[in-house]
C-alpha cells in the first residue's frame, strides 16, 4: 500500500567504460538518498552501451562491476530495485514504440549524438541516433517522477518529457512526466587535462580522468598533473576552469565551502592544493573501493541481485506495457 503512495526514482549508468568520479559525484553518490522515501530503480543500461562497439567480455565484466559499484556506493539491494536493462525486454519493446513518437528533427538536435558521431565517425549507427527514445522508455516504464543525473543528460530528459506529453495527448493520460534531479554542486565534473570539457569514461587520455577504482597513487598522480593556470591563487572563478574544477571536487569530498577552501589555501601554491584534493578524493573513495572489492568477489550474490531486481522491474514494466499496448490498438 505504502509503495503505491511513494513517488518513483529511476536512473541508469552505461557499463561502457570504467566509471569516473564524474559518474560518482554527478550521479551514483546521490542515488542512496532516495532509497527510503521513494520507490527506486537503478539500472545498468547495457542496451545503451552497444550503441558504441564493445568488447563482449569487457561489457559483461563491466555490467557486474557497475552493479557492484551501485551497492558499494550505498544502495541496499533489498531497498532498491537494482537490475540490468537487457534482462527486462520491455525496455527494448517500449523503446521501439517510442521511436515512432519521437521526431527525426528532435533526435538530430541532441548534442550527445553530435559529439558521439564525431568521435565514432566509422560507426554512426541507428541505435546511436535513437538512443534518447530508449532512454525515455527506461524512465517512462516505471512511472518515474524524478531522474537523478548529471547536467549532460538534461537534454535527453527534456526529450523524454516531450515524448511522454505527446503520447499522453494522443492516447490520454498514460505516462508520468518525469523531472530531472540535477545536483548543482557536482552536475559537471570536468576533465583534468582539458578543464573546459566534461570528464568522460570514454576519454582515451588516462590522465584526464579519475576512475572510482583508481589506486591512491594513481589518484594523487593525476591530480598533481591536473591542468591549472599560471596565476597560482586558489580561487573559484569562471576564468579559472582547472582550479575551479579541482575546488568542486575538493568541496564534494570534504563538505567545505569555496570560501573556506580559498582561505585554507591562501598564500599556498597549487602543489599543496592539488595534493589535498588528491588526498580528499582517495580518502572519500577508499570505503567505496573496499566494499566494491568485497562484492565483486561474490558473482553468485551479484547474480541473485540482478535476477531479483529484474523480476521486480519486469512486474512494474508489464503493467505499463499492457496499458500502452491497449491504448495503441495492439491485439491482446
Ligand atoms: P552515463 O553512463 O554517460 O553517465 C552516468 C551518469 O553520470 C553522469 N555523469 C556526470 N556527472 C557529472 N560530471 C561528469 N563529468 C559526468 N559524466 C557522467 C551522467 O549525467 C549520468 O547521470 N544516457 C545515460 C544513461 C541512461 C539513463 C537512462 C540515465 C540510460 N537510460 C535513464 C537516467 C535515466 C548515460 O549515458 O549516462
Amino acid at each position: 500500500m505504502e509503495n503505491e503512495i511513494k513517488k518513483t526514482v529511476f536512473s541508469g549508468v552505461q557499463p561502457s567504460g570504467n566509471l569516473t568520479i564524474g559518474n560518482y559525484l554527478g550521479a551514483i553518490k546521490n542515488f542512496p538518498r532516495f532509497s527510503e522515501e521513494y520507490n527506486t530503480f537503478f539500472c545498468v543500461v547495457d542496451l545503451h552501451a552497444i550503441t558504441v562497439r564493445q568488447v563482449p567480455a569487457e561489457l559483461r565484466r563491466r555490467t557486474y562491476e557497475t552493479l557492484a559499484l551501485y551497492m558499494a556506493a550505498g544502495l541496499d539491494a533489498t531497498k532498491n530495485t537494482l537490475f540490468v536493462q537487457s534482462h527486462v525486454p520491455a525496455h527494448a519493446e517500449l523503446g521501439w514504440i517510442l521511436d515512432c513518437y519521437t521526431m527525426f528533427g528532435e533526435l538530430s538536435r541532441m548534442t550527445q549524438f553530435k559529439d558521439k558521431s564525431a568521435k565514432n565517425a566509422e560507426n554512426i549507427n541507428a541505435g546511436l541516433f535513437t538512443y534518447p527514445a530508449l532512454m525515455a522508455a527506461d524512465i517512462l516504464l516505471y512511472k518515474t517522477d524524478l531522474v537523478p543525473v548529471g547536467v549532460d543528460q538534461k537534454q535527453h530528459l527534456e526529450l523524454a518529457r516531450d515524448v511522454a506529453m505527446r503520447f499522453n495527448q494522443v492516447y490520454g493520460e498514460t505516462f508520468t512526466v518525469p523531472e530531472p534531479f540535477i545536483s548543482e554542486d557536482t552536475m559537471k565534473i570536468m576533465s583534468l587535462a582539458e578543464p573546459t570539457a566534461k570528464m568522460s569514461k570514454s576519454d582515451p587520455n588516462q590522465n584526464a580522468v579519475v576512475y572510482i577504482l583508481d589506486t591512491k597513487d594513481d589518484i594523487m598522480r593525476k591530480f598533481k598533473r591536473a591542468v591549472t593556470d599560471s596565476d597560482c591563487t586558489v580561487r573559484y572563478s569562471p576564468d579559472k576552469a582547472g582550479v575551479s574544477n579541482l575546488m568542486t571536487v575538493y568541496r564534494a569530498f570534504t563538505g567545505k565551502s569555496f570560501e573556506e577552501i580559498e582561505r585554507e589555501f591562501d598564500g599556498r601554491g597549487y602543489g599543496d592544493f592539488k595534493a589535498a584534493v588528491g588526498e580528499a578524493c582517495a580518502d572519500g573513495l577508499a570505503p567505496v573501493r573496499a566494499e566494491f572489492d568485497r562484492l565483486i568477489a561474490d558473482k553468485a550474490y551479484l547474480e541473485t541481485v540482478m535476477r531479483e531486481g529484474a523480476e521486480r522491474a519486469a512486474y512494474h514494466a508489464r503493467k505499463t506495457m499492457s496499458k500502452v499496448r491497449r491504448k495503441i490498438g495492439f491485439v491482446n
